[in-house]
C-alpha cells in the first residue's frame, strides 16, 4: 500500500501569495490605492510577538500597507476600543486584526465585536459569523477558509463527499463545517462527546482535526479514502533532540497516519502557512467589497 500523499501547505500558501502580488498590483494600477492591514498586539507574547512580525512582513511583500500597533498589556479595555474605532473611521486600512490571546482583564468578544465587520478580516465578529452560517457573502476565519482552498485544489468538487469535522470551536471547527456544507459535503462535527469518534472518523472522505490534542488521530480512525486535514499545533518535549527540547506536532498521528490515508497536511508545514496568506487575501476581498472595486481573481 502506498503511503499518503503529503499536501504541502507551503507551497500552496506560495501561489497564493503570488495571486495576490498579482491582485494588489492591479488594484494600484486601476485605482491608484493600495489595501492596508492593521495588526494590533497587546503585551508581549513571544509567539504572538513572531507572528505578528511574519504578517506584517508578508503584507508589504505583496504589495499592501501594514500598519503595526502594540500595546503594553496594562492597556485598558477602553483605549483599546478607541484605538479600534481610530481604525474603523480610517479609510486607508481595509483589514483589522486584534492579536489572540488578549490580557485576562480585556473580554475578547467585547473587543472583535468592536471591529467594523467590513473590515474583519478575522472573520470573528458575530455579524460575519452569523452571514456565513445563513449563506451571506462573509469575511471568513482564516484557518477554515485555508482548509478548504487546499481541498478544493486536491478534490476539484466536494459534492457529496462525507466530511468529518473533529472540534467545534467558533474560530475553526464551527466555521469549518458552515464552509463544508456550502460547498455540499455531508457534514458531520463531532467532539469529546461522539460515541465511537474512530469509527466516525473512519467514515469520512475528508477528515478535519481541530481538538488541540497531540497525535490523537490514529492509524484506525482512517480509511484508505481519508482525506486528513490537521489544523493542531501542539508542542511536545523531544528528548531524543536534547534535554528540555520541544517538537510541534499536529492533533494527527503523522507517522502512522500517512501509511494508510489517501492524502495528509503535515504539521508543520500544512495549514499553518496557510493562515497568513488568507490572511491578505481576506484584506483584499475586505478592500474591494468596502470600496466598491472589482475584485480581482485570487
Ligand atoms: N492568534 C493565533 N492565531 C490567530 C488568528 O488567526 N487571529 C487572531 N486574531 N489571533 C490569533
Amino acid at each position: 500500500m502506498a503511503d499518503a500523499e503529503i499536501i504541502d501547505g507551503k507551497v500552496f500558501a506560495q501561489k497564493l501569495r503570488s495571486r495576490i502580488t498579482s491582485a494588489t498590483e492591479i488594484i494600484k494600477q486601476k485605482y491608484n490605492s493600495t489595501p492596508g492591514l492593521a495588526v494590533v498586539l497587546v503585551g508581549e507574547d513571544p509567539a504572538s510577538e513572531v507572528y505578528v512580525r511574519n504578517k506584517g512582513k508578508q503584507t508589504t511583500e505583496c504589495g499592501m500597507v501594514s500598519f503595526e500597533h502594540k500595546l503594553t498589556d496594562e492597556v485598558s479595555q477602553s483605549e483599546l476600543l478607541d484605538l479600534i474605532q481610530k481604525l474603523n473611521n480610517d479609510e486607508s486600512v481595509d483589514g483589522i486584526l486584534v492579536q489572540l490571546p488578549l490580557p485576562e482583564h480585556i473580554d475578547p468578544q467585547a473587543v472583535l465585536d468592536a471591529i467594523n465587520p467590513e473590515k474583519d478580516v478575522d472573520g470573528f465578529h458575530v455579524v460575519n459569523a452569523g452571514k456565513l452560517a445563513t449563506g451571506g457573502d462573509a469575511l471568513v476565519p482564516c484557518t477554515p477558509l485555508g482548509c478548504l482552498l487546499m481541498l478544493k485544489d486536491y478534490f476539484g468538487d466536494l459534492s457529496g463527499k462525507n466530511a468529518v469535522v473533529v472540534g467545534r470551536s467558533n474560530i475553526v471547527g464551527k466555521p469549518m463545517a458552515a464552509l463544508l456544507t456550502r460547498e455540499n459535503c455531508t457534514v458531520t462535527i463531532a467532539h469529546s462527546r461522539t460515541k465511537d469518534l474512530p469509527s466516525v472518523c473512519r467514515s469520512a472522505d475528508i477528515l478535519i482535526a481541530a481538538v488541540g490534542k497531540a497525535e490523537m488521530v490514529e492509524e484506525d480512525w482512517v480509511s484508505e479514502k481519508t482525506v486528513v486535514i490537521d489544523v493542531g499545533i501542539n508542542r511536545i518535549p523531544a528528548p531524543e533532540r536534547g534535554e528540555g527540547k520541544m517538537r510541534l506536532v499536529g492533533d494527527v498521528a503523522f507517522d502512522e497516519v500517512k501509511r494508510k490515508a489517501k492524502a495528509i497536511t503535515p504539521v508543520p508545514g500544512g495549514v499553518g502557512p496557510m493562515t497568513i496568506a488568507v490572511l491578505l487575501r481576506n484584506t483584499i476581498e475586505a478592500a474591494c467589497r468596502r470600496r466598491g472595486w472589482d475584485l480581482p481573481d485570487l
